[in-house]
């Protein structure tokens, strides 16, 4: 049988209940499982061969979001991130979807570019002909760097040269398009740029410069659709609202970049889960809501004929499976077990679709009771435990600052004082 990510109140349980829940679902090893349950997963021999003059490790909270159907296959969704209220929001919104089928995506070949600097050239027109004149040389040349990556289907697979003026006269950008299968791809890449970067010189007798990756993965992308009715909405008002919302993102970027970070709380906490380069999604994200020359939402949201909203979002999505992180990291390689091991393709469909999750669920709640009040349960558990709160009384102080619209501190340590004197 097919497996449910529809967990009803998955919320409401106990961290060890979730996980026993997750290790079936998922089936993860009891040693996968007892990682997940202890702090410091990642240890410190670990954490010193990543990064450079390691002291310790940071901690993330990793949680699961529930009711995701995609291609209607259904994800129980790991994400990391330190923002109350988005993991709840991605399973909720995925909940709405999931009565129109869920959410439906698509993507391209993962072909990334790789960007080499030509400078120093008498007439940069002549130069760019003669780079592609020798296009195949140059892809061979490349692709020697990486033959595995060739035998897997990958590999550079074209070049596009533009001439392109600046403060300090014309230079020839080229693009190498690499298809990088299921890496992020950032490594082979720039060593692929390096090796080609002398034959361009040959060639045109100028000098090359830069050789590296674009974060701007603009062949590299990801649609996902999703319809919710306006039963499930809340009604025609609900949806009339969210269309409100997404036409100020349109028109106005000040709030489009809001309603872009909301997408990217989604796609960032499975990023971070996977232990993907999140620097790169963002960047490459917000460059690309910006590509027609203005700052747009990454996403569009309208009724349908039958009054039901629907929603899509267009997202390059540089991300791997294999390599850097995503292959050291104890943590990422237990999230892509939950995942069920997807492709690279797939991770970035799946992103797409909780990126699109997030946006809604940010939409409705700003188009009806406003965000504050999802947000305040969390905050007043946290000024709870703050103000020294023992774990069974941080819900029963938490409620009473909810219940006053008083969530401070100061407050806090009265109501404890109190509790604490009764006992
Ligand atoms: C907060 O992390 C994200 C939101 O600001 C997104 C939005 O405004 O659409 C709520």
């Amino acid at each position: 049988m097919e497996k449910s990510s529809e967990i009803s109140g998955f919320y409401r349980r106990a961290p060890g209940e979730r996980l026993k829940l997750v290790t079936d679902f998922a089936g993860l090893t009891e040693e996968e499982a007892e990682l997940l349950r202890k702090t410091g997963a990642l240890n410190i021999d670990q954490a010193n061969r990543m990064v450079e003059n390691v002291i310790g490790t940071m901690e993330l909270p990793l949680g699961v979001a529930t009711n995701f159907m995609v291609n209607g296959k259904d994800y129980l969704v790991p994400m990391a991130t330190e923002e109350p209220s988005v993991i709840a929001a991605a399973s909720n919104a995925a909940k709405m979807a999931r009565p129109k089928g869920g959410f439906h995506v698509e993507s391209t070949l993962p072909i990334m570019i790789g960007q080499i600097q030509l400078t120093d050239v008498e007439d940069p027109l002549a130069a760019k002909e003669k780079i592609i004149g020798e296009m195949r040389n140059i892809l061979v040349r490349a692709n020697e760097q990486d033959p595995v990556l060739t035998k897997l289907g990958g590999g550079a697979v074209g070049l596009d040269v533009r001439v392109v003026d600046s403060t300090v006269g014309p230079m020839v950008i080229i693009h190498l398009l690499i298809d990088v299968r299921d890496a992020m791809g950032a490594n082979v890449i720039n060593t692929m740029c390096e090796a080609v970067a002398p034959i361009v010189e040959e060639l045109t007798g100028g000098k090359t410069f830069l050789k590296i990756v674009s974060n701007l993965a603009v062949h590299r992308l990801v649609r996902a659709k999703a319809v919710f009715s306006k039963e499930v909405l809340g009604g025609d008002e609900v949806v009339a609202g969210i269309i409100k919302a997404y036409a100020f993102a349109a028109a106005d970027p000040f709030r489009g970049v809001t309603h872009n970070k909301g997408i990217m709380n989604g796609v960032i906490a499975v990023a971070l889960a996977t232990a993907n380069d999140t620097r790169a999604l963002e960047a490459g994200a917000h460059a690309y809501a910006a590509m027609d020359g203005s700052y747009r939402p990454l996403s569009s949201w309208e009724r349908t004929g039958d009054g039901d909203l629907v929603g899509s979002i267009e997202i390059p999505m540089a991300v791997g499976v294999i390599g850097g992180a995503t292959a050291v990291h104890p943590v990422a390689k237990i999230s892509r077990k939950i995942l069920g091991m997807p492709s690279a393709r797939e991770l970035g469909e799946i992103m797409a679709a909780v990126g699109l999750a997030n946006n809604l669920a940010a939409m409705r709640a700003l188009a009806t009771e406003g965000i504050q009040s999802g947000h305040l349960k969390l905050h007043a558990k946290n000024i709870a435990a703050t103000a020294g709160a023992t774990e069974e009384l941080i819900d029963k102080v938490a409620a009473r600052l909810i219940a006053e619209k008083k969530i401070r501190i100061d407050r806090a340590k009265e109501i404890l004082d109190e509790l604490t004197s009764k006992k």
